[in-house]
């Protein structure tokens, strides 16, 4: 039998459910998602785990303050978690729930283990309580959680202890074995000096707390939160039957810094007080911050995904995280360098060399990738840079500290992204001084010119395999405009080798990949979503509040259609519509179905969305007349004012528009519909 694939199991750390994922959260996803896909293109069987944490005293208030049981409460917040990841393309393999009942077998087991093995017995314990953080925290009545500033509560109650003292020591001697197993350098320092200033013993059940996982015989106690929560790395890849599945040890849990004691302390004495083994390491990222505190719903802070995927797309959003934060230590956000690094970087840089080349393959070779070959003298050194950096970025035996492979082994996304960058902006500074454009003009110099738009086309080819975890939306869309077929995802990263694009190969049509946006534009609609959204009710009241108000359809319990009531002509009379003219159409980044017009209404030029972007060519469409309601109300669409509405029948079953016109007759921009 063949060897099987190296097994990688990486983690991020589970959401609590009394709140909705902001980009803090969307950050340690993306991280975890990119090594994922990076782990796969070297060849990983990869499982990576994320997923929810809903038991607690925080869950058990908001349950109760939207009146609902606290179990429909985290199944309708956690579907939201999990439409969002996938929204964001996130390829989680396991989502795991603590409500899950493997997850409870897992937890009840792991305590049993500690129990046999003589690490917990029973006690009382009163102290400072922050329910925000789940932790015991070392102040005076009275005084508010170190860590988040919010009030704490005394709570006196029955409980068993966890003897964390009794692993002061194996704790200690493991750090100095493992010198990789805390990162980065300074979380290692700070765990260390934590551990070297004593270990206290852990209270790990509550007497408290209803909303929990049972200890079994010993009920009213439920798990302490984070003996529950941390056992959900360890219970979405087997539980007690783990070796079944071969995926523990993790071998990366990621996490934010402010939960790094939890993974680096109290989770791998746990696993050595049952005799489990333990994770490889702990990486723990640092915080996205907004005018300068960390972004948290607490302080209300906070920035959600969904409007940025919207305006800019999904790979803008990954791309600014990784690219504009160092790895390891906090980074701000700001939209206004989100839109600066989506212009320069992805619309001026990778897109606009994307598609000069593609453009000018097609248009100088119809459409098929021009042969390579050794270069004439006059771009000898222009081409050996780019060859030369291209193979070196992908340099995958004995991979240097700057190429693409060991800076992605080492978690340093940005500067992989910056190394992949100065290969692209490499490629242009060639094109521009090898002029193909001008080559094309010399029927001489075919052979040179096919050349240079080869190397280009397959220095892209480089780029979209390296970015690929990092940008995979985008590079598919490339890679499919290369004419490429195999799976980009499955493609080995340490296998790129100069000229395996094959000469004939047909490209497909140069489609923009991200097109430029005016800055002070994409922010006003970022921000008017992002107001949106922190209107909307919360998921757990929004449905029952829906379904007071919209009438059912269909059912056995639907309400009886009604016949559409009959109107006046005086109400038809309310409705202005003008014959329009169509000056200019442009798409809207991050909204497939909608154009942006300006139409002449005779009167003034209009601004008006349409949603007909998936049948009508932008270009096709100026100087046609068509029917504009122009009495309307302005509203945002997708944060775009739209003042008026173009008429348009709505055919077939998918209601494809079709636009109302005057085909026959020569009608004046302005004249009244009646
Ligand atoms: N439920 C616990 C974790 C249990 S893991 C066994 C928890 N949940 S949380 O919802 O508060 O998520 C915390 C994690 O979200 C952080 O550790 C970090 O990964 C991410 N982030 C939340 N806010 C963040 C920022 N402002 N910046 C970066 N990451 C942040 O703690």
């Amino acid at each position: 039998m063949p060897p099987g694939k190296p097994k990688f199991y990486l983690t991020t750390p589970i959401y609590y459910t009394n709140g909705l994922p902001h980009i803090g959260h969307t950050y340690s996803t993306i991280v975890c998602d990119t090594i994922r896909r990076y782990k796969r293109m070297r060849g990983y069987d990869v499982v990576m785990t994320t997923g929810t944490d809903e038991h607690g005293v925080n869950v058990e208030r908001s349950a109760k303050k939207a009146s609902v049981p606290e179990s429909e409460f985290v199944a309708k917040m956690a579907a939201e978690w999990k439409a969002l990841w996938d929204e964001l393309g996130v390829q989680g393999d396991e989502f795991i729930r603590t409500t899950d009942l493997k997850h409870a077998h897992t937890v009840q087991w792991l305590f049993k283990q500690c129990r046999d093995n003589g690490f917990v017995y029973p006690g009382h314990y009163t102290g400072q309580y922050c329910i925000y953080d789940n932790a015991y925290v070392d102040v005076k009545p009275g005084e508010n959680c170190p860590d988040c500033g919010r009030p704490t509560e005394t709570v006196t109650e029955a409980n068993f202890y966890f003897k964390l003292s009794a692993f002061q020591r194996p704790l200690l001697d493991w750090y100095a074995k493992h010198p990789d197993f805390i990162q980065p350098e300074s979380r290692r320092n700070e765990v260390l000096s934590f551990v070297e200033g004593g270990l206290r013993d852990l209270s790990i059940t509550r007497t408290s707390v209803r909303w929990g996982i049972p200890v079994p015989g010993e009920e009213p106690h439920v798990f302490y939160v984070w003996f529950d929560a941390l056992t959900a790395y360890l219970s979405a890849v087997g539980g007690p039957q783990y070796e079944k599945m071969g995926f523990w040890p993790a071998d990366v849990h990621l996490v934010g810094k402010e939960i790094i004691r939890f993974h680096a302390v109290y989770w791998p004495a746990f696993l050595m007080a049952a005799g489990l083994p333990l994770p490889k390491q702990i990486w723990a990222h640092g915080w996205l911050l907004m005018d300068s505190a960390k972004m948290s719903k607490s302080l209300g802070n906070v920035v959600r995904p969904r409007p940025i995927v919207h305006v800019l797309g999904m790979d803008a959003l990954r791309y600014y995280l990784l690219r504009e934060t160092v790895f390891g230590q906090d980074g701000n956000f700001s939209y206004d360098a989100l839109v600066t690094r989506y212009n320069s970087d992805l619309a001026n840089g990778l897109g606009n060399l994307a598609s000069r080349t593609l453009t000018m393959i097609e248009k100088y070779f119809d459409s098929k990738i021009p042969h390579g070959g050794i270069s004439s003298e006059s771009d000898k050194g222009f081409f050996e840079d780019v060859k030369g950096h291209a193979e070196f970025l992908a340099r995958a035996e004995q991979p240097l500290p700057s190429s693409v492979l060991w800076r992605l082994d080492n978690l340093q996304f940005s500067n992989a992204l910056e190394g992949i960058w100065t290969l692209i902006s490499g490629v242009d500074a060639y094109l521009s001084s090898m002029k193909p454009w001008a080559l094309a003009e010399d029927g001489t110099k075919r052979d040179l010119l096919s050349m240079v738009l080869y190397n280009a086309a397959e220095a892209l080819r480089f780029v979209a395999v390296l970015a690929h975890p990092v940008l995979p939306d985008s590079t598919k869309k490339l890679w499919k405009q290369l004419g490429q077929t195999d799976p980009l995802g499955e493609v080995k990263i340490d296998h790129l080798q100069w000229g395996q694009l094959k000469p004939g190969t047909k490209i497909s049509k140069a489609e923009t990949l991200f097109p430029r946006i005016e800055k002070a534009e994409a922010i006003e609609r970022m921000e008017t979503m992002e107001k949106e959204e922190q209107k909307q009710p919360s998921p757990v009241t929004a449905p029952a509040a829906k379904a007071a108000t919209a009438p059912a359809t269909g059912g056995a319990a639907a309400a009886p259609q009604v016949a559409p009531e009959k109107i006046g002509i005086e109400d038809f009379a309310k409705i202005e519509m003008r014959v329009g003219q169509i000056k200019t159409a442009e798409r809207i980044v991050g909204a497939d179905k909608l154009l942006k017009l300006t139409v002449d209404i005779g009167t003034e030029i209009r601004q008006i969305c349409a949603g007909i972007a998936q049948y009508y060519e932008p270009e096709k469409l100026i100087g046609r007349k068509v029917a504009v309601v122009v009495n309307l109300a302005p509203r945002k669409l997708r944060g775009v004012e739209s003042n008026g509405m173009i008429i348009a029948a709505a055919v077939g079953p998918e209601g494809r528009p079709v636009l109302a016109g005057f085909p026959d007759e020569d009608v004046e921009i302005g004249a009244r519909l009646k």
